[in-house]
């Protein structure tokens, strides 16, 4: 699969503060490709620079293996971060509006279907819970038919069912063909979207891959997880894959029965004990060292 897009060395500064630094990589045609990062990461920089809608202090950006001018703008559909929606107009005049813009808009009858929004055509913007406002959100991001989708924390606020019915839109979307970039601070729906990640934190890349792979390399065995208060330190710190929390141990083995034996010998509490497979939400902990934002 070649790149459709990609980024080469893009720095971007403000003032002292390096917000992208030194970043490259590329998006496959096709591909979700998500973008994670702990606030303040570099994400939102680094997706709008991406969208050519603010330059880069450094390097530069490329479509099909140029540099982006002005027709790039026509092939890409953005959901912001925060948008404002035009006030006292419905959604429909909204839809017509944005439609309005563009030489071969989106059938609207295919952008209300896909987007869900029959029952809320004739609702004022103003109106439009935290759910419908993306949906519409995402609606004006895919009326220019894009070759590309930005989608900047398209679910952060939204109930789990909405989350799972933006997840079906998505993956309608990509099956279009259409390459979809996305941020998120949701590590199920990474896990769930997209083909390869890239986590990022004071704007630079830790890694990036497909999340089997990012999982497969980075940890081994499964992970044990104990409740923590400070006791028996000593005979903790031998252990072997034990990294200790503010409030937690963690524990990575391949060896189950053994690393059990040795906390039962080290005298631990093991009420609270959880065993489970590393995900992606344990990937991020590793890499940045932050929690995830809840
Ligand atoms: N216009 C600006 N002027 C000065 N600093 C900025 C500007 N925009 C962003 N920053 C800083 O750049 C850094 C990266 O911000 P950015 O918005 O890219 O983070 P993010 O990863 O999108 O975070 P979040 O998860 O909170 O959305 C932050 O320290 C932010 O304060
Ligand atoms: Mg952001």
């Amino acid at each position: 699969m070649s790149d459709i897009l990609r980024i080469e060395n893009v720095t971007k500064r403000f003032g002292r503060l390096a917000a992208v630094d030194g970043v490259s990589f590329g998006v496959p045609e096709g591909s979700c490709f998500g973008l994670l990062g702990p606030n303040g990461a570099g994400k939102t920089t680094t997706i709008e620079i991406m969208e050519g809608i603010s330059s880069p202090t450094g390097g530069r950006v490329l479509f099909r293996d140029e540099p982006i001018d002005r027709r790039f703008k026509a092939k890409v559909g953005i959901q912001f971060q925060s948008t404002a929606l035009p006030e006292f107009i419905t959604v429909k005049e909204t839809l017509e509006l944005f439609s309005s813009f563009y030489d071969r808009p989106r059938p609207m009858d295919e952008v209300v279907e896909l987007c869900s929004l029959a029952d809320i055509l004739g609702r004022d913007n103003r109106k439009l819970s935290g759910g419908q406002r993306q949906r519409m959100l995402l609606a004006l991001a895919i009326i220019p038919m894009p070759e590309l989708v930005f989608l900047d924390e398209p679910t952060t606020g939204l109930d789990p069912q909405s989350r799972r019915n933006f997840w079906d839109l998505i993956a309608r979307i990509k099956a279009e063909r259409t390459t979809v970039v996305l941020t998120t601070h949701y590590m199920d729906e990474a896990q769930l979207l997209c083909d390869r990640i890239a986590i990022m934190d004071r704007g630079r890349i830790l890694d990036i891959d497909s999340p089997d792979a990012l999982l497969e390399k980075h940890f081994k065995g499964v992970l044990i997880r104990l409740p923590y208060d400070g006791c028996c330190s000593d005979a903790l710190s031998g252990l072997e894959g034990l990294v200790m929390r503010d409030d937690s141990i963690e524990l990575q083995t391949e060896a189950l029965d053994r690393s059990l034996k040795e906390l039962l010998a080290a005298k631990v509490d093991l009420t609270g004990l959880s065993i489970h497979k590393p995900n992606l939400e344990d990937l991020f902990i590793k890499l940045t060292g932050n929690a995830l934002r809840s």
